[in-house]
């Protein structure tokens, strides 16, 4: 999945030719998951239709104050550049021409354009379209130093054949470039990036015979919404699940699926050494039966006793062996939540406790949302309102972000 997927992108086009290749930027944008809307100078009409930009964005698209469709000026409507600079979550001028990159720079506002430039407070990346002497020209290099000044982001020119005829640098970065340039900047920036985390989801299910096993309602849903979360924020993900109907095919999450609750002690000790992160969400079966029996057992009994044996306490052991990882775990509690959880985060070495209270409405298996209190090693305790498991994982990552830019 793209990093753009879900961002909000404003293009800005100006006046030049390359303005042509920006239906194909909008369409690349719109594959990779992007909501676009875009504005235009007045003279960049001339090398592309607002219609073609609009059709292909979904969106309607501005280059005035007002709404020229409108027949009297009485009847104008305003178009609101502040609304649409705080919109977005990353503005794009491409083409930048040598004027506007100049008014960009200096905030000489007589477009529209240049308006929302202004008030855009999201990143700001621009690419450059000129011919080659102008792009070398002392006042472009000036516009650049400037707009670099203001932390904008320049995508360089590509070299090649110009509109003049001559050839050199200056064209246009081609739009698959401008893609792979933003969508590797803004990985760059992720606070979690560099990071590697492991995340334990589902139930697991522990074999009495070849049909039949133990196990418990979890969904996996509050492990993978972690995972997932975290991949976005820019982190290696693995997560070991155990039997759950999600499935991922995120670019960043390693999905190591397993039954029971030693295959997944197994695959975390084998990356927990790797890991900065460990996130222990999965509803592991506290015992198993001593012995699978390798027959389909028969009901030929009345009564019929299975012997149980503990499960490894996966938590706890990584607990053990922990280093530099931050380790975090879950408890999920009928009473005395707040001592049972404190006295877990000491028995296994834990930094953060996610403790979740079965007497909560609307937390614990099989529901979209959950109510949770963190408990820190420090022993802060912070209680968090119900909200959605999403919100829940946002608030955990966040934790992890915290932890590491403190
Ligand atoms: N956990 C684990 N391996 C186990 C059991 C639990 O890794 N065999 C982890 C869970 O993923 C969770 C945490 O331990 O992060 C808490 O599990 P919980 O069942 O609430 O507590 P227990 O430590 O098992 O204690 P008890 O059931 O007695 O409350």
């Amino acid at each position: 999945m793209s990093v753009l997927s879900g961002k909000k992108i404003l293009l800005g086009i100006s006046g030049g030719i390359a303005a042509y290749k920006t239906a194909h930027l909008v369409r690349l944008f719109i594959k990779a998951g992007a909501h676009v809307r875009v504005v235009m100078t007045p003279a960049s009409k001339d090398f592309i239709t607002p219609l073609t930009l609009s059709t292909l964005s979904k969106n309607p698209v501005y280059s005035s104050f007002y709404n020229e469709d409108e027949q009297t000026v009485d009847n104008a409507m305003w178009n609101n550049h502040v609304e649409l600079g705080l919109w977005a979550d990353l503005m794009l001028i491409a083409p930048a021409t040598a004027n506007t990159l100049s008014k960009m720079a200096n905030g000489n506002c007589d477009n529209f354009l240049i308006a929302c430039y202004l008030s855009a407070k999201c990143p700001v990346y621009f690419a450059p379209a000129m011919d080659l002497d102008m792009y070398k020209h002392p006042s472009t290099l000036a516009s650049f130093h400037s707009l670099q000044q203001f932390g904008n982001i320049i995508i360089p020119a590509e070299s090649g054949e110009l509109a003049s005829g001559l050839s050199g640098e200056g064209r246009m970065a081609e739009p698959e470039n401008i893609l792979a340039f933003i969508e590797q900047d803004l990985s760059s920036r992720l606070p979690l990036k560099g990071k590697k985390i492991l995340v334990t989801a589902g139930p697991t299910f522990e074999a009495i015979d070849p049909v039949r096993f133990i196990g418990n309602h979890s969904s996996g849903k509050m492990g993978f919404d972690i995972a997932i979360c975290a991949a976005d924020l820019g982190a290696q993900v693995v997560l070991v699940s155990g039997p759950t109907q999600f499935e991922t095919n995120h670019a960043h999450i390693q999905l190591i699926k397993v039954i029971s609750a030693q295959e997944m002690y197994q695959a975390c000790h084998e990356f927990y050494s790797s890991v900065d992160v460990a996130i222990c969400a999965a509803a592991v079966a506290d015992y198993r039966p001593k012995t699978i029996a390798r027959q389909k057992i028969k009901k030929n009994a009345s009564e019929f006793h299975i012997e149980l044996e503990k499960t490894p306490d996966i938590l706890a052991s990584l607990g053990k062996i922990k280093q530099h990882q931050f380790l975090i775990g879950f408890a999920l509690e009928t009473e005395n939540e707040i001592e049972n959880a404190q006295l877990k985060i000491q028995k296994k070495n834990l930094d953060l406790i996610v403790l979740n209270s079965l007497r909560d409405p609307g937390s614990g298996f099989g529901v979209a949302t959950n109510q949770v209190t963190f408990i820190d090693k420090q022993n802060n305790i912070e209680p968090k309102p119900l909200q959605s498991k999403e919100l829940v994982a946002l608030d955990i990552i966040n934790k992890i972000i915290a932890h590491y830019h403190a």
